[in-house]
């Protein structure tokens, strides 16, 4: 892809003149943008760039080992992983408003992510792998006089505490060209295509109190639902797809037995850029036999819906 290319090098060059010989920390996510970010700025400047990896506890199955390979082995870029989910689980614990966790986590994020930044000696700049609709959102979410429909988790407020300037090569490029970018740059096409995944991350799908007893069920059951997806040559048509752990236990039949154990939700939506969406029309096929899998192969699970809302009036997460 020539365009691709031929952004990818005014970006390079745009990166050197801004940064210099100063130093670089990028937070990364899990996500694919800042995934792209970095190993873009790691291609400018290479190891003026460290990139540090908070761990919240909140994260998909698998997703923290999945980050650290591709950057230390694939890449060798710098990378402080840090877990800090104990921090996290523990302050929210009996959290149970949306935006309350939300607030908690961001903040959270912000110490964890400053008291490292002070151990590797500082940085310049801060990277962010910014994207346009995030520019336009926060800007119609918090500009007009409708209240703020979800408070958006980004590093808002570091810069400025830290003495460090944005650098953002993604400010221009929507979701598509994103991957497009991340393609060029050889990142794994399993990494590229992954569905978006916000920042609050299983928090916000774990409606009510977050422990880590249901973060591991609602894990369980959304590796299965998406390797049904998968399998079923369906994940690239989709925007995101996840299962939700609802608050509620409900009364089963296993066997000659009770069973009394939570729901789990799923969701799926197409969409072009996450500001409104359609609910996936699944056959019903698909959804039995995604149901009985995970029923059968996550233990405190007994009953799966399928949302069929679309946003609007819906919202993509539950939260
Ligand atoms: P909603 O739920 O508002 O989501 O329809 C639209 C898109 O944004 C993602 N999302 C978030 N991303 N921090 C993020 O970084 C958040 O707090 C947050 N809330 C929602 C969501 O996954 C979807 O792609």
């Amino acid at each position: 892809d020539w365009t691709m290319r031929a952004f990818r090098e005014e970006e390079i060059q745009k990166i050197r003149s801004q940064v210099g010989k100063g130093r670089v920390i990028c937070g990364l996510s899990g996500g694919v943008d800042s995934a792209v970010a970095a190993v873009l700025i790691h291609e400018a400047i290479g190891d003026q760039l460290t990139c540090v990896f908070v761990d919240h506890g909140l994260l998909r199955l698998d997703e923290a080992k999945t980050v650290v390979d591709l950057f230390r082995h694939h890449y060798n870029i710098p990378l402080v992983h840090v877990d800090a989910s104990k921090q996290f689980l523990g302050e929210l614990e009996g959290v149970t408003d949306p935006e309350v966790k939300r607030k908690t986590i961001g903040r959270l994020f912000i110490e964890v992510f400053e008291q490292e930044a002070k151990k590797i000696g500082g940085a310049d700049f801060l990277a962010q792998g910014t994207l346009y609709p995030d520019v336009i959102e926060s800007v119609s979410f918090t500009g007009g006089p409708s209240a703020t429909i979800k408070s958006h988790h980004n590093v808002g407020g570091l810069p400025e505490r830290m003495n460090m300037t944005l650098v953002e090569p993604l400010r221009e490029l929507f979701k598509d060209e994103v991957r497009k970018l991340g393609r060029e740059l050889g990142l794994p096409e399993i990494f590229v295509g992954r569905h978006p995944f916000p920042g609050p991350g299983l928090a916000i799908r774990c409606p009510g109190d977050i422990t880590k007893d249901k973060l591991d069920i609602l894990r369980q059951a959304d590796a299965v639902y998406i390797d049904q997806i998968r399998k079923h040559g369906l994940y690239d048509e989709i925007w995101q797809a996840f299962a939700v752990l609802l608050p509620v236990k409900t009364v089963g039949v296993m066997g000659d037995g009770r069973t009394y154990d939570y729901v789990v939700g799923l969701r799926a939506v197409t969409s072009t850029d996450g500001m409104t969406a359609d609910f996936y029309q699944f056959d019903m096929k698909f959804l039995g036999e995604t149901a009985t899998r995970i029923i059968n192969e996550v233990k405190g699970v007994n009953r799966v819906v399928y949302d069929v809302t679309s946003k609007p009036p819906g919202t993509i997460e539950w939260e």
